[in-house]
Order: C-alpha cells, then sequence, then structure tokens
C-alpha cells in the first residue's frame, strides 16, 4: 500500500509528473524541535541533476510544510510535507512502450489504467516522499542520540576492500558518489560515467548503520525489528536484496566464528547486525543494500507495446546511470523511519517503561 509503520507511520502521495508529491507522517510526538535545515538537506542529498552521476531532471525538492508544525515544535498532530513536481518533460515517455526491467509493465497488468509520464507512481520520484520522512524519524532519533548514517561501498564489479569499521561516513556525506572509501571514489566515478557513455547503467551496493541504538527495539514474532528493516528497504525502487550483519556469509561459517561473545556487557565482534531474535542488542545496526542497474538504458531492446507487438525500443529522456547512489539515501531514510518506529513502539513493552513514563508526568 502507499504506507509504512505503525506509531510513526507515514503515506506518501503523488507521481513523477504530477503536480506535486509529499507525506503524510502521523505519530511523531508533540515537542520535538523542528529542524527544518535538516529536512532540506537531507532532501538536497537525494534531489536529482546536481551532477553527472545523477538524472539530468533537475528539480529544487523545496520542501512546504503544511500542519503539524507550531513554533518551532511538532504539536503532535499528522506532519504533511508537499514538494512541487517543476521540471518534468512528458514526450519523452512512450505511452504504449513497456520499459524492460520496468515497472511499467506490471503497473500496467494490475490496474489497467497506465500513467505513461515518467513511470507514474512506479517512478523512484516518490522516494522523495520517504526522504521526507525520514528527515522527521531522524528530528525524533537525534533526542536519543541514535544516528543513521549511509553510502555506497560497491558500484559494478569494484566492491572496498574496507571493513565496515573502517568505512569512512564522514566522507561519504560529501561524496558527489557518497562513496565509503575514499581511495575508490574516482573508481566509482568512472564505472558510472563509462556505463553512461554506453548509453548503459550500473547496479551499487550500500552500507547503513545505525549508531548507538537502544537495547530492546523489534517487536518480535511477526515484526522483528529485522524483518521490518528488510521491509522497509525492499520497498525501496531497485533494491533486490539486503542483508543483516554478516548476512550471507554467516552461512559459509561454523558457530564459532559467526557467535559474538561478551565480555563485559560487550559483544567481542558483531556478526549479528546489532539484531538477534529480531530485538536489538545495542550494538551497530549494519545493513548492506544491492541496487539493480538503472532499468531504463539508451541501447536498442526487444519489448512490446501494450498492443502486444514485439518491438525494438531505444528510449530517450533522462536516467539515473546508477540508482544506488541517490537510492542510497532513500535507505538512510527508511532505516531512520523503521528505528522511530520500533522506538515508540517499544515504549510499551513492558511496566517499568510504562512506570516511568506515567508516574514521571504524575
Ligand atoms: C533514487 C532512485 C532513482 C531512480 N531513477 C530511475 C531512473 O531514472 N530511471 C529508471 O528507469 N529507473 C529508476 N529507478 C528505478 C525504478 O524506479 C525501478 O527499478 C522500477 O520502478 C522497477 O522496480 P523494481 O526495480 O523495484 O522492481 C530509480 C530508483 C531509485 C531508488
Amino acid at each position: 500500500m502507499n504506507s509504512f509503520g505503525v506509531r510513526f507511520k507515514f503515506t506518501s502521495f503523488g507521481e513523477s509528473h504530477g503536480q506535486a508529491i509529499g507525506c503524510v507522517v502521523d505519530g511523531m510526538p508533540a515537542g520535538v524541535k523542528f529542524d527544518f535545515d535538516l529536512l532540506q538537506e537531507m532532501l538536497n542529498k537525494r534531489k536529482p541533476g546536481q551532477n553527472s552521476f545523477s538524472t539530468p531532471r533537475k528539480e529544487e525538492d523545496k520542501a512546504q510544510v503544511l500542519s503539524g508544525v507550531f513554533e518551532g515544535y511538532t504539536t503532535g498532530a499528522p506532519i504533511s510535507i508537499i514538494i512541487m513536481n517543476e521540471n518534468t518533460r512528458s514526450k519523452d515517455y512512450e505511452k504504449d512502450v513497456f520499459r524492460p526491467a520496468h515497472a511499467d509493465f506490471t503497473y500496467y497488468h494490475k490496474y489497467g489504467i497506465r500513467d505513461y509520464r515518467g513511470g507514474g507512481r512506479s517512478s523512484a520520484r516518490e522516494s522523495a516522499a520517504r526522504v521526507a520522512a525520514g528527515a522527521l524519524a531522524c528530528m525524533l532519533l537525534r533526542e536519543f542520540d541514535i544516528e543513521v548514517v549511509s553510502g555506497v561501498f560497491g558500484v559494478g564489479k569494484i566492491d572496498s576492500c574496507l571493513s565496515s569499521d573502517e568505512f569512512d561516513f564522514d566522507h561519504a556525506k560529501n561524496s558527489e558518489v557518497f562513496a565509503l572509501d575514499q581511495n575508490l571514489e574516482q573508481s566509482f566515478k568512472d564505472e558510472i560515467l563509462k556505463a553512461k557513455k554506453a548509453k548503459n547503467s550500473i547496479g551499487a551496493r550500500v552500507f547503513t548503520r545505525v549508531k548507538n541504538p537502544i537495547k530492546g527495539l523489534g517487536e518480535p514474532l511477526y515484526d522483528k525489528l529485522d524483518s521490518k528493516l528488510a521491509h522497509a528497504i525492499m520497498g525501496v525502487n531497485a533494491v533486490k536484496a539486503i542483508e543483516i550483519g554478516s548476512g550471507i556469509q554467516s552461512t559459509y561459517m561454523y558457530g564459532s566464528e559467526n557467535n559474538d561473545e561478551l565480555k563485559n556487557d560487550r559483544f567481542l565482534s558483531n556478526h549479528s547486525g546489532g539484531v538477534l531474535g529480531g530485538i536489538s542488542n545495542g550494538d551497530f545496526i549494519d545493513i548492506k543494500t544491492y541496487f539493480k542497474p538503472t532499468p531504463s538504458i539508451f541501447l536498442p531492446q526487444q519489448t512490446q507495446n501494450i498492443q502486444g507487438e514485439n518491438i525494438i525500443y531505444e528510449l530517450k529522456g533522462r536516467h539515473d546511470p546508477c540508482v544506488g547512489i541517490r537510492g542510497s539515501v532513500v535507505v538512510n531514510a527508511m532505516v531512520a523511519i523503521c528505528i522511530a518506529d520500533a522506538l515508540l513502539l517499544n515504549a510499551s513493552s513492558n511496566l517499568n517503561n510504562l512506570k516511568q513514563i506515567y508516574k514521571k508526568n504524575k
């Protein structure tokens, strides 16, 4: 559907070439200091048309906050944020042709109606709304010193050899391709530009870390934290897989290699990625996300049109050569939303928590 979350819940609206996109966030507690600069900064990181590693579609993505904030603080009412679409070019899109690997095909067959303009609702233009909701989640998490950081550790066939503890999140923040490994910044850029020049696209891999998570986040059994994270991240366009902690690698290990031993109230390693039994254990929550290459490429490809005819299609228009780059910002936002939701849900998980809240307020 178009909503995500239980206590911290957002609904997104809008299409790629409609008038606007946006979100309504319900469940943000009252009294959180509203940081408009953070909201705009996160949107700016995702916004298109900033450099040659993203689509040339230039959008300002200026957020307007319509409700739920008064005199600089959240009021507990739904917060609605709207972002206008200003640089649409619908004539670039064929009314009747399905782009290979794009959701044009499945949306048409599911709904029987087609907003072909920029992919309509299936376009990742919608992901700006997720980033706006994610910024609100970050404002809440900040109050608990929880921070979510992300960056790119692999593009195409190039992967960083660094361990996750060596990733440079500060470098990634200011890198045009959000590279977590300074030494690979140029190689990542070269790979993307090589694919772009060849009228092609390329896949990428993203690492996300939740710093300083509180122990106890996650609602067993059907809303385990890792399953919620997977739900949130797999819902981002073009994500094909995620891993928590050592993920797939742990299936090649002995228990003695994979087990995170405990000493002096600390884990000596973090193969679990900070989640045990669907509940955060207080260690970093580490997630890898795998993005496929952008479906829209400019090479001739076989496809079909709405009439069912086989055709050779050479697409025109503006597209990201590597969606994993801007996608990393969206993943970061979705993780923040998951953690904010888990934080609010956990407040009523045991009597002590509840007593602390109500006794203090008596
Ligand atoms: C930030 C971001 C930007 C994207 N930009 C494009 C794009 O310019 N062209 C395109 O064909 N797909 C783009 N995509 C991916 C498609 O939206 C997506 O692959 C498509 O809807 C099919 O869905 P699926 O890959 O999740 O199965 C983008 C994805 C993200 C996360």
